[in-house]
């Protein structure tokens, strides 16, 4: 056990400390160091220095991940000597004020204690901004990918509000003890109300989506030792809503609604109304997050991104690995280089993985 974690330490050190240009001797110092920490606790502490590095190259080796050009400039904000679910809460509004920041948004991770023999810290949230989902007598309301969550968040003493888009509290839990919840204020979440450049009858949907989406519910892996909370953002690509979230027959499943009101034949699947339908909602979702200036990337922006992502890491002498069921977007994927190549799916660390959910 102890010798796999400091196997693992090894090679993340070695590698991480090369990449910075660290000398053999530093690298020889530290690994001592990090084998007393192992041999004395049964773990080891990165410095701020590995911590940032490691994260950063947690999101290089995210095979899924289409906007990896900006690896880089992950925003890493150190929490490790956080204690309580209180301190936690307040950490984490930080870090949706600090990536909002008024819309021109910040990659950022925030990283809580890691996981020890004594210490578990777990955000439930899949998001820290998310939109319940209800099951009614007339279907379900709002997101139907939050209705398991949602249905905990009740059990442990939630007010549900029954609307359409309504964001969920936190759900922080330390170890075995109870989790507690947290209700995000008002003035922290950037939400954009979805408005068409043409169809004047499209803001009568009243539609919104939230600004930022900050993944919580997976851990972060450096060198053997896991971050079990460790929530992180980038911006959003426009289908993620526009295709996915607001289109999905399990999701909002907006298309029929939208069909119609473009007034397409939505019997008849020739006449592509489907098709027709998402182009508009997500030319409206694109239009109305640059409107408002809140940070959003276009699928054919992104994809020439990430292009530059592959020549930028081929120059290093870097191979780039990924996941291409995940890296085409929704939407024309043929219209990007990235479906007319292929990707090595291998698992490189550091990464960020999927845990158990803890309810
Ligand atoms: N696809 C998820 C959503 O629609 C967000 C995943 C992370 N996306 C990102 N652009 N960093 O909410």
């Amino acid at each position: 056990m102890n010798n796999d974690l400091f196997k693992e330490a090894k090679e993340f050190i070695r590698s991480c400390y090369s990449e910075l240009n660290k000398t053999e001797q530093e690298i020889e110092n530290r690994l001592h160091e990090i084998n007393k920490q192992i041999l004395s606790q049964g773990f080891y502490e990165h410095t701020a220095v590995e911590l940032e590095y490691g994260a950063k190259v947690a999101w290089r080796n995210s095979n899924r991940c289409i906007g990896r050009l900006f690896w880089d400039q992950l925003n890493v904000i150190d929490k490790r000597h956080l204690n309580t679910e209180e301190e936690m809460a307040g950490a984490l509004f930080e870090h949706i004020e600090y990536a909002t920041n008024k819309g021109r948004i910040r990659p950022t991770i925030t990283i809580f204690p890691q996981k020890t023999p004594n210490r578990t810290v777990r955000i439930w949230n899949h998001q820290l901004i998310r939109y319940a989902g209800y099951r009614t007598e007339q279907g379900v309301l709002g997101d139907p990918g939050s209705l398991a969550f949602t249905e905990e968040c009740i059990k442990l003493g939630w007010e549900p509000k029954f609307g359409k888009f309504d964001i969920l509290p936190l759900v922080i839990q330390i170890n075995d003890n109870s989790p507690r919840l947290f209700d995000i204020r008002d003035h922290l979440t950037l939400e954009v109300p979805l408005r068409h450049p043409q169809y004047k009858w499209f803001e009568d949907l009243e539609l919104k989506w939230y600004g930022v989406p900050i993944i919580s519910e997976m851990m972060l892996e450096i060198g053997g030792i896991t971050y079990t909370a460790a929530p992180f953002n980038g911006w959003y690509m426009g289908t993620e809503i526009g295709a996915r979230n607001l289109a999905d027959e399990s999701r909002y499943n907006l298309l029929p609604q939208i069909g119609a009101l473009m007034g397409l034949d939505t019997k008849s699947s020739i006449s592509l109304w489907k098709d027709r339908a998402l182009l508009e909602l997500n030319t409206a979702v694109l239009h109305s997050f640059k409107e408002d200036g809140v940070s959003i990337v276009d699928h054919h922006t992104a994809a020439q991104q990430f292009k530059k992502f592959e020549e930028k890491e081929k120059e290093i002498g870097r191979s780039v690995t990924g996941d291409w069921t995940w890296l085409i977007p929704p939407m024309s994927p043929a219209a990007t280089h990235i479906f007319h190549a292929s990707y090595n799916n291998e698992i490189l660390k550091p990464n960020y993985f999927y845990q158990p959910k803890p309810y």
